[in-house]
């Protein structure tokens, strides 16, 4: 998709379809007449255009509500697509994020390839600037579609999206903005169709040559180790899950050192890369078993932060380490009871080999600190137990400091996505105690989340650390206005975020 941003007056755009954003103003509940929605254009001619049917009632403008216009009098445009943000008064910029996905995703099956959008004006709670951005972000986001593998495939994508302002706009920001917008959409969507690659066509090896070109195409450092690296740094624990497959792992490592930082921080991004999870000899059911080639979820999402990082260049150093592997029974996979030592020494007593992304993890958080991180961020489908918690709505995240912490809850208000803190402590970390080694790899069916972040706490210490559990958001099962079903891309825009506040 192309993307641009443009200046000019509303009603000269030519284009196959014009969309423009609308909310219902009605502020107080029973009050006596309905208003009619407003539209968020400052431009009398598009107004009138969509007045009768605003008077209607019949456009109510609820969130992602879409409404067509051929034709509409006054305008170039030969469509004008009105699409709703819900109330006004609680518009906030993942409403106009997702409402502009929704214009895109109305465009893509009526076969239009090309939309301009006008430039919603809604308030001081959503400047310009952050709206740019979420336009962007939206518009690229909502034209990703998971059918790559179709034979009969038609490539349904929008060819050209126009974000067009007025002339009078405060031009730089919004441009900054715009610019932003689309590398982190184009981020996020390269971390979606990793995602969204099959166990057999993504190994570890091919997505260790996937992060290289990345890497290479946006002047990242990179390297791909396998076997022999993970035997001569002793990572016994990533070791073992990878023990039982034909493929060999692979340790992804990508490296941005920007010109001239020489102190401060250094931010590791750690990402569970399992391509394919069947449990192991604790073999998973064979219900949604196909959908374990997500897996690799956390460690997608570092590799299209990564590019967004190499493309927006904050000034911080930033290190990704993402352990790549693929989880099977074999006569020479790992076994429950097995005990393995891990890269920082640590004894492992395996209880469940379905419990694999904690081990990988684990000595892909040693690597990161022995790399240099001073401050630690992994993300990681890894438990069922998440969506137990919170739903299919927010994703869990747990940290052990809390200025850290709060840097991140500064990046969701940008990101627009949704994470929940929750708990570590110690009585979590006795539910893993191991009669025979240090630790055991599951601590009972209880707070799984909680066990399982707890057990990565063994290894992060007193670094301070964030862990992002998205098993339950980085595949989403049915469609969405404004988004495709499959790989959601989740964690993408919060952790590139988090990055850019150092
Ligand atoms: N990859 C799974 C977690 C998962 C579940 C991701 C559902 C996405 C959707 C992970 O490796 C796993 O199998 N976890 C086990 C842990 C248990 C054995 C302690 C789980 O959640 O059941
Ligand atoms: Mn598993
Ligand atoms: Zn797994």
């Amino acid at each position: 998709m192309q993307t641009e941003l443009t200046y000019s007056p509303f009603a000269e755009i030519e284009t196959e379809l014009l969309a423009v954003l609308a909310a219902d103003s009605q502020t107080a509940k029973g009050a006596e007449a309905k208003p009619a929605p407003v539209l968020l254009a400052a431009d009398e001619v598009v107004k009138k255009a969509a007045e009768a049917v605003l008077r209607s009632g019949e456009y109510k403008a609820a969130a992602n509500e879409t409404l067509l216009l051929h034709s509409p009098a006054g305008l170039k445009a030969r469509r004008l697509l009105i699409v709703g943000l819900g109330k006004l008064a609680k518009v906030k910029t993942q409403g106009v994020r997702n409402a502009v996905g929704a214009a895109v995703r109305y465009a893509k099956p009526r076969g239009i390839r090309e939309l301009a959008l006008i430039l919603p004006e809604i308030g001081p709670a959503t400047p310009p600037r952050e709206v740019g951005r979420a336009v962007a972000e939206g518009a690229i986001v909502g034209d990703f579609d998971a059918d790559t593998y179709k034979s009969d495939r038609k490539d349904m994508s929008v060819e050209r999206f126009r974000l067009v302002a007025a002339e009078t706009a405060d031009q730089e920001p919004l441009e900054a903005a715009f610019g932003e917008g689309v590398i982190v959409g184009e981020s996020q969507n390269l971390t979606r169709s990793l995602v969204n690659e099959p166990g057999n066509k993504l190994t570890p090896t091919v997505l260790g040559q996937r992060a290289a070109e990345m890497a290479q195409a946006v002047g990242l450092g990179w390297d791909v180790y396998s076997t022999e690296k993970l035997h001569e740094l002793k990572m016994g624990a990533f070791w073992a899950v990878s023990q039982g497959s034909a493929e060999p792992p692979a340790l992804i490592v990508l490296r941005y050192e920007p010109e001239g930082v020489t102190d401060g921080p250094v931010l590791g991004l750690v990402g569970k890369g399992i391509t394919f999870d069947t449990g192991g000899i604790s073999i998973k059911p064979s219900d949604n078993m196909e959908k374990m080639k997500y897996d690799m979820a956390g460690g997608a999402a570092m590799i299209g932060a990564m590019r967004a990082i190499a493309l927006l260049k904050p000034k911080v150093r930033v290190i990704a380490v993402i352990c790549a592997a693929e989880n099977m029974p074999d006569g020479k996979a790992y076994k429950p009871g097995d005990v393995q030592t891990a890269m920082s020494g640590k004894t492992i007593e395996i209880v469940n080999t379905d419990a694999e992304g904690r081990l990988v993890l684990a000595d892909g958080i040693s690597y990161a600190k022995q790399l240099g991180a001073t401050h630690l961020i992994d993300a990681a489908t890894l438990t069922g137990a998440i969506g137990v918690a919170l739903g299919l709505v927010n994703a869990g995240a747990f940290s052990n400091d809390d200025e850290t912490f709060s840097r991140f809850e500064e990046a969701l208000k940008v990101s627009g996505e949704k994470f929940w803190r929750m708990p570590l402590g110690d009585e979590y970390a006795d539910q893993i105690k191991s009669d025979i080694g240090d630790i055991k790899n599951t601590g009972g069916r209880h707070g799984g989340a909680c066990t399982a972040a707890e057990f990565l706490h063994v290894f992060a210490e007193d670094t301070p650390w964030i862990h992002l559990d998205i098993a339950g958001l980085a595949w989403i099962d049915e469609t969405r206005p404004y988004i495709a079903k499959g790989p959601s891309g989740v964690a993408v825009r919060s952790i590139v975020e988090w990055v850019r506040s150092y």
